[in-house]
């Protein structure tokens, strides 16, 4: 059994690519400095999977931290998910998110280059496209400017592992780039914990749905799409861990590689369209008003899932009805805890 280090094990799609490890007799290792998450996911994962797995309060900047946890832990592979990711947040803070997301990617590949850990699974996003120049969008498509530090923080990642990749050769590693992760683990025991105001849309909806918020502001309506609003490609979080595990199971046949790879759905849906699905599948009301365009979003990306597909026999199992489903039981559980 192949053992992994998780960082950022604690987070969103951390816990749910741990289930999933463990769902596939991978032996998952988190290390979280639970900057962005908190013991409550760590409950949810014992209460799911009947035992608490190994967990290093670890902030991944920290070099001597991180060297203690390999030593200890001789891991086989790493999925480095430790990163901020809040688009508008990094514009107000980006030092905040350059030292935080590439400080903690450089202590991680210089420590995998002191173990000889070789298999690298990176979580990437979307946003390293920009606002892309072909629709659907796919892995060949050149990069744009970033829209944000936090994309450009990504961007930088990605050329950071390619080069490392062409420099040790033994370094076998694949860049997964997420669309919009949403919704949650079925059993509503795990899920995404937005401090403070969310930034992202479905948090916001159901925190809305729950009374929590007044009202859901969506951010503009006069885009060159059918209704005016902003079109996303929406991933199912329980599909996106699934991803992880296919990817760490392909990278044990390859050698010497560094691949990108789009995770989505392949299809992609209005803000407007998300917010009715919402509405009808639950049954609740969302009070909605309509706001000026928030500065950073692209008008419309969804992915071309046809490599992931081909090369990691890998694709989307979940709708948005149930990912959007899942979303409103886990804001349930949360309001009532
Ligand atoms: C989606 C749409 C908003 C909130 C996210 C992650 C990023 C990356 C890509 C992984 C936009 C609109 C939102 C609200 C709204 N994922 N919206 N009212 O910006 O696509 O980025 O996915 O790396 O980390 O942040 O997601 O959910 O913030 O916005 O109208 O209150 O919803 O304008 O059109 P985004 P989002």
């Amino acid at each position: 059994m192949k053992k992994v280090l998780v960082t950022g094990g604690a987070g969103y799609i951390g816990c749910h690519t741990v289930v999933e490890l463990l769902n596939h007799d991978f032996i998952p290792i988190i290390i979280d400095n639970f900057s962005n998450t908190d013991e409550r996911i760590l409950q949810g994962l014992e209460e799911i999977l009947g035992f608490m797995p190994i967990v290093y309060r670890t902030d991944c900047t920290d070099y001597k931290a991180m060297h203690e946890v390999f030593s200890l832990e001789k891991p086989d592979a790493v999925i480095h998910f430790a990163a901020f990711k809040a688009v508008g947040e990094s514009t107000a803070h980006p030092l905040k998110y350059y030292h935080n997301n590439i400080d903690s990617l450089l202590v991680v590949l210089r420590l995998m280059d002191e173990f000889n850990v070789n298999e690298l699974v990176f979580s990437s996003s979307c946003t390293v496209y920009g606002q892309p120049a072909m629709l659907p969008v796919n892995e060949n498509c050149p990069p744009q400017q970033a829209t944000s530090p936090y994309g450009y923080s990504k961007q930088v990642s990605e050329q950071i592992i390619i080069d490392t990749c062409a420099a040790r050769p033994q370094l076998k590693c694949t860049l997964l780039r997420y669309f919009n992760p949403i919704g949650a683990h079925p059993s509503a025991l795990i899920g995404e914990l937005p401090y403070g105001i969310p930034n992202n849309l479905v948090p916001y909806i159901t925190q809305t749905a729950a009374g929590i918020r007044e009202k859901l502001t969506i951010h503009g309506n006069d885009y060159s799409t059918n209704d005016g609003t902003c079109i996303r490609d929406y991933i199912h979080v329980c599909d996106l861990a699934a991803a992880h595990v296919k990817a760490l199971e392909w990278l044990s046949g390859q050698s010497n590689v560094c691949e990108a790879f789009n995770l989505g759905q392949g299809k992609g849906n209005s803000v407007k369209e998300v917010v009715d699905t919402f509405v009808r599948v639950n049954n609740v009301a969302v009070n909605i008003e309509i706001g000026p365009r928030r500065s950073g979003d692209v008008e419309q990306v969804y992915a071309d899932v046809s490599k992931v597909k081909n090369a990691l026999h890998w694709q989307t199992e979940r709708s948005l009805d149930e990912a959007l489903k899942d979303a409103w039981k886990w804001q349930r559980h949360l309001t009532q805890a």
